[in-house]
């Protein structure tokens, strides 16, 4: 089969590498109908994860059909259509039981991509299969069900329900990626008053409205903290979303933030970050982090299905399977190209 194989930072191809097999009585092997491409994706080419390391198969999110299930498996068939999820689950050890999937213990969490072999391949080992694929319902579209592999659940877990936006708040996030839309359109489940989004580029602000932001703040010549002073009779955001991963935005979704008020840190952060104690300690706020467990997943497939919510709309690039090099390109320059997600289907 062919697959996207790193090797080693600034490397990868897409080439020959051999089709998985059963390794374990709870495995599935997924053919990939649809895939996409995350930032973390583009964090490990640049070299920052580096437990990836060469000959590693990259890609953490898919839909795809099973073509052959182990024999423990009791609920995940062959022909099925699935959602192959970023985060695996084994189900069992104390932080699954706890759905602290992320967290896994039992040989789960993030490993598609990252541990093992991914999904931007046209075909992919799923292990625990029957605790970490989602069946996927008819009528609705591949590329649809694809966002909720990683990034919807990122936004609505890590962003919206640990920062625990309530009908009425102010929510600030900063970031306008694909992950802070996320965050976004989740928020707005819970009738905000008001949401404010800050980046650096026009055109992830103009994304941002049509995610459900009806503020827009530009950080290179607007003043987020004025904005929202003024939203808020001078208190600050109610739940302040730190969406980007670096140490300026985390600084700034802290000092957004109201007395009383919740900080949810999504972005990954690779360098050391201040946090005020000695301005926060008398403000009462909460800060939260985390890992993305997708135990919202069911819930979000729900409103999916309802069109509570439009998946569709990150959508903004399509590519066959043997286009993963220009796909790469257009995603990693998304500043000109304008890309939100790309995805790539088996023709
Ligand atoms: N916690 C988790 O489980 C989890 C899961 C997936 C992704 N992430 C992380 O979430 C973060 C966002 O992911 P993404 O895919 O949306 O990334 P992205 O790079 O596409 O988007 C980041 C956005 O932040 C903006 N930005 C950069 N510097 C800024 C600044 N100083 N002020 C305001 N905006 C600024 C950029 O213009 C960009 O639009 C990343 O750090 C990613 O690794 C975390
Ligand atoms: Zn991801
Ligand atoms: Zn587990």
């Amino acid at each position: 089969m062919k697959a996207l194989v790193f090797h080693g930072p600034g490397q990868k191809a897409w080439e020959d590498a051999s089709k998985p097999t059963i390794l374990s009585d709870t495995d599935a092997i997924v053919r990939v109908d649809a895939v996409t491409i995350c930032g973390t994706d583009l964090h490990i080419l640049k070299g920052d994860v580096p437990a990836v390391t060469d000959g590693r198969i990259l890609g953490h999110e898919a839909v795809g059909t099973v073509e052959a299930v182990g024999v423990g498996l009791n609920t995940v068939k062959v022909g099925d259509r699935v959602l192959v999820s970023c985060i695996t689950s084994c189900g069992v050890c104390r932080f699954c039981r706890e759905r602290r999937y992320g967290q896994c213990l039992g040989g789960g969490g993030w490993i598609l991509g990252h541990k093992i072999d991914g999904t931007q391949a046209e075909y992919v080992r799923v292990p625990f299969a029957d605790t970490s694929t989602y069946q996927v319902p008819a009528g609705v579209a591949d590329e649809q069900i694809l966002m909720l592999a990683d990034i919807l659940p990122t936004g609505y877990e890590v962003g919206v329900l640990n920062g625990t936006v309530q009908p009425g708040d102010v929510v600030a996030v900063v970031g306008a990626g694909p992950i802070g839309l996320a965050a976004i359109m989740g928020a707005r489940l819970f009738s905000p008053s008001h949401i404010v989004a800050i980046d650096l580029a026009d055109s992830r602000l103009d994304a941002a409205k049509q995610f459900g932001a009806d503020v827009v703040v530009n950080n290179t010549r607007e003043d987020a903290a004025a904005i929202i002073a003024e939203l808020t009779g001078g208190l600050g955001a109610d739940v302040s979303i730190e969406a980007v991963g670096v140490p300026a935005t985390f600084e700034q979704a802290v000092q957004l933030a109201r007395p009383g008020g919740h900080i949810a840190n999504i972005g990954v952060h690779g360098e050391s970050v201040t946090l005020h104690l000695e301005e926060l300690w008398i403000r009462d706020v909460t800060i939260t982090t985390g890992l993305v467990d997708t135990y919202t997943t069911p819930t979000l497939l729900r409103l999916l299905i309802n069109r509570q919510l439009d998946a569709g709309r990150f959508v903004t690039h399509h590519f066959s399977l043997d286009q993963f090099e220009e796909a790469y390109d257009v995603f990693a320059r998304a500043g000109e190209t304008g890309a939100l997600k790309v995805v790539l289907s088996r023709s």
